[in-house]
């Protein structure tokens, strides 16, 4: 799928702005501070209805303005669709898609598939455990759509039985009992969501590991052993097809347990870290305090990994996504921010073909030297929030 034009109202430092778009690479071009992240952004957001940069949506409302909106024509093979988002903080927004408003925002998921590469991408590597699991949720979300709400329901129910946990646990520290009647409850729905969750993420992280180590290999050019593995429950669940303990055993499969197995693992975490729950007055067990493990042979990459190898890795978990998205349905959209100023000639290379196959590629750069040569492409000047062929 492709982009044919995008519109941007009060988006960011952008008052209106319209961008007709080709199939193959786009080259936005201008320097610093001009509002190209912000067009890569508004992109990412129509897709996962969030944005790289920001975790509210205040920032992304033009200073001063009430509501951005972010409209775009999409082209599927010949089938175009409008999608429309009107973006207010602190109110729900609201999504159009065709001529129709849509009941749910959500229902826009999936509709634009994009994969950004940015800067920030090191923090894959470096970051915290949440920046491994946003990018697995993103991702998951993008793949199918219906994770959106599994992933806010298991939020909203989490939050519920933290203000029980907490509640409970000032009262008892006070000396009196604390009402825990309603947690049994509160841990079905948490299991349910919970689970469900966990069940979608072992799943992807099951296949996304072959494209990771195919991609880690192509963009490093190096012999080195990377491997993915996701930790729940402080438990390792195996999730790389090809790792079988037994060499002499023949290649199988190792499966993601089914979602009664996720189901019945949580509940008797639970069970286990109820008192300490109640102390902490916080929900302990559950795929929020999992982890995205990434090795590189076969020592964690964070802490181990040089500065350019943790930057392959980070760049491989992208080119991962793209390849998984573009084997299941409809190709995604390439963003690349920034990214060709930062890497070596051999890197620069590798990614430049990926970007030339790719249906829609949109590459921001602050000067066009950053630009690959022989990257044929339409290139735009972006100004203090315009944009000029
Ligand atoms: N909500 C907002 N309202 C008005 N202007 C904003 C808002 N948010 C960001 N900006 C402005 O947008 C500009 C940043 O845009 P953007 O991040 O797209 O820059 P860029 O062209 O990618 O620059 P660089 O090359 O440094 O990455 C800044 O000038 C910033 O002040
Ligand atoms: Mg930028």
């Amino acid at each position: 799928m492709r982009l044919s034009r995008l519109q941007v109202i009060d988006f960011r430092n952008y008052a209106q702005a319209e961008l007709e778009l080709q199939a193959g690479p786009t080259v936005l071009v201008g320097s610093n501070g001009q509002g190209k992240t912000n067009i890569v952004e508004a992109i990412g957001y129509l897709s996962t209805l969030g944005s790289h940069r920001v975790a509210s949506d205040q920032p992304l409302i033009r200073r001063g303005a009430e509501r951005a909106v972010i409209r775009a024509i999409v082209l599927n093979d010949d089938r175009e669709l409008s999608v429309e988002l009107e973006i207010t903080a602190g109110k729900a927004n609201r999504a159009r898609i065709g001529r129709a408003p849509v009941g749910r925002t959500k229902d826009v998921i999936g509709i634009v598939r994009s994969v950004l590469f940015a800067p920030e991408d090191l923090s894959l590597v470096k970051g915290d455990p949440s920046d491994r699991r946003r990018f697995l949720d993103e991702l998951l979300v993008q793949r199918y759509p219906r994770y959106a709400g599994v992933r806010s329901d298991y939020e909203r129910v989490r939050a519920q039985r933290n203000a029980l946990l907490r509640t409970a646990g000032m009262a008892r520290r006070a000396g009196k009992s604390g009402d825990l009647s309603t947690l049994d409850a509160w841990d079905e729905h948490l299991i349910a969501h919970g689970a469900a969750l966990l069940h979608g993420r072992l799943e992807l992280v099951h296949d996304l590991s072959p494209h990771f180590q195919t991609a880690y290999a192509a963009i490093s050019g190096s012999a080195d052993d990377v491997a993915m593995r996701y930790r729940t429950l402080a438990e390792d669940v195996r999730a790389d097809a090809d790792d079988v303990d037994d060499p002499q055993a023949p290649e199988e499969e190792i499966g993601v347990p089914d979602i009664e197995e996720l189901s019945a693992l949580m509940r008797t975490r639970l069970a286990a870290m109820r008192a300490k729950e109640v102390e902490r007055g916080m929900t302990l067990v559950g795929p929020h305090r999992d982890e995205l493990l990434l090795r590189l042979d076969d020592f964690p990459a964070k802490g181990y990994a040089s500065h350019g190898q943790s930057w392959s890795i980070a760049l491989a978990l992208r080119l991962a996504a793209y390849e998984l998205l573009r084997a299941e349905g409809a190709e995604p959209i390439l963003l690349l921010d920034d990214v060709f100023a930062e890497l070596d000639a051999k890197r620069r290379a590798y990614l430049s073909e990926v970007a030339k196959a790719a249906e829609q590629t949109i590459i921001t750069a602050a000067v066009e030297a950053d630009v690959p040569d022989g990257l044929e492409a339409t290139t735009h000047r972006v100004t203090a929030g315009t944009i000029a062929s």
